[in-house]
């Protein structure tokens, strides 16, 4: 079987070490991968953005079957343009992707069919919303509709920020038309939890649930970041939590997509809060979620490229999804200055043999791993308590090494806190 995986970062490394366990997958393509993925597969440079250029290479080499990690070229289409050379796929079609690529369509499709969000307003004229604005509950928090690589929230803890918030959206279009259209949502506070899920648009089986740091600095400071660490499971994630959201938000979601006529297959992700009112979404993907992914799939004691067939399939109840007991740690090692500016092109130098997952980083034209963004690896280590999969996440965390590294000293210690 030859599998091609679209995407570059720290998912799609462990989204294929999960791929290389199955003895039928013989050849795995990266387009583009990195230079830490070239240790597992072959990468070819075609950009993730590249629907024509996927869709060429796939032909060109037979591919069996397409796995795309990303959000832009799930919405852009990649799958049905790949569906359409008869290549099956995992991931969802354009018209269900919307579920992420549109935060007007998900909170839309919330309000139509039931399921607990934040209260929110949509707005499509500037002057509407900062008028909202003078009365609106504070804080209050800003979204724009479209993708914004993970930068489109801001939450205002002023009626003066967030009027910046839309002006710099709306008026200055800094995520471009991404910002054509923003919600204005309810403040919400609890625990958040990551459940990420297998469906085929006819079942849904979620993952082990995981917690993501997405602030730079320890205790929850400095800037928002891609995730700087995650811990799997969640423990504020309850048994009984679990069975409330399945009933009341993940069947639900699964049912709502296919009453829309946009059937979804692939990962759904599930972005929560848990308030005292209950557990709330905060955002769906659609994909899987990164760093969350680098501590679920290696929790996942299925085989992953059986399940991807079955949800293309469409006969995922068929199959066996389960999950080892204990925990998992990822502590993402990044570049000084992320995530604003920072340098790249430092060689690293990695324990070999263990679980890291490699995001940002090239070979040199010597063959040298050197750092290539801003997020440069995560180190993932599994063990049957959470505290000791931190303890050895962060000894092998101690033997990476290149200019200007910097990681958070306090993942999972919040879950840790939790659990005591
Ligand atoms: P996102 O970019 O959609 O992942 O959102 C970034 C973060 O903003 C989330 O992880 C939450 O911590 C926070 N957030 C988003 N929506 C809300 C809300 N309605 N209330 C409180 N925090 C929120
Ligand atoms: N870690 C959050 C995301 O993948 O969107």
């Amino acid at each position: 079987m030859k599998i091609m995986v679209v995407g570059g970062g720290g998912r799609e490394h462990a989204i294929i070490k999960s791929l290389k366990k199955n003895p039928e997958v013989t050849e795995i393509f990266a387009l583009p991968g990195n230079g830490g993925i070239a240790a597992d597969a072959a990468c070819v440079p075609i950009g993730a953005k590249d629907i024509d250029g996927i869709c060429a290479f796939a032909k060109e080499n037979k591919i069996d079957f397409a796995v795309v990690a990303p959000d832009d070229p799930l919405v852009l289409g990649a799958v049905d343009a790949l569906e359409a050379l008869g290549i099956p796929c995992f991931g969802p079609r354009s018209n269900a992707a919307i579920i992420e690529g549109s935060k007007v369509f998900s909170k839309n499709l919330m309000k139509k069919y039931g399921i607990p969000t934040a209260a929110y307003e949509v707005f499509s004229d500037m002057d509407s919303a900062l008028r909202y604005i003078e009365t609106a509950p504070i804080p209050t928090v800003i979204k724009a509709d479209g993708l914004a690589l993970g930068k489109g929230v801001v939450i205002a803890e002023t009626r003066e920020a967030a009027a910046n918030a839309v002006r710099s959206m709306m008026q200055d279009k800094i995520f471009g038309e991404s910002g054509s259209n923003i919600v204005i949502e309810e403040f919400l506070t609890g625990p958040e939890v990551s459940v990420l899920s297998f469906t085929d648009g006819k079942t849904l089986i979620p993952m082990v649930s995981s917690m993501d740091h997405k602030r730079a600095l320890d205790g929850d400071k400095g800037l928002n970041t891609g995730g700087m660490g995650t811990v799997a499971p969640n423990p504020y994630y309850t048994d009984e939590i679990a069975r409330e959201c399945m009933e009341k938000i993940f069947i639900p979601t699964m049912n709502a997509m296919n009453a829309e006529g946009r059937t979804f297959k692939g990962c759904l992700y599930f972005g929560l809060m848990l308030t005292p009112d209950g557990p709330r979404v905060i955002e769906y993907n659609c994909r899987f979620g990164d760093p969350e992914t680098q501590v679920v799939l290696p929790l996942l004691e299925s085989d992953l490229f059986t399940i991807m067939k079955a949800v293309a399939e469409e006969n995922l109840s068929q199959t066996e999804v389960r999950f080892r007991d204990g925990s998992a740690c990822c502590v993402v090692v990044a570049s000084e200055g992320y995530p604003q500016k920072y340098e790249t092109g430092f060689e690293i130098e990695m324990p070999a043999d263990s679980n890291i997952f490699v995001a940002g980083a090239k070979l040199s034209d010597s063959g040298a791993l050197v750092t290539s963004g801003g997020r440069v690896l995560g180190v993932t280590e599994t063990a049957p308590t959470l505290e000791e999969a931190i303890r050895k996440a962060y000894a092998q965390t101690e033997k990476v090494h290149f200019k200007g590294a910097y990681h958070r000293s306090d993942i999972g210690k919040r879950a840790l806190a939790a659990l005591k």
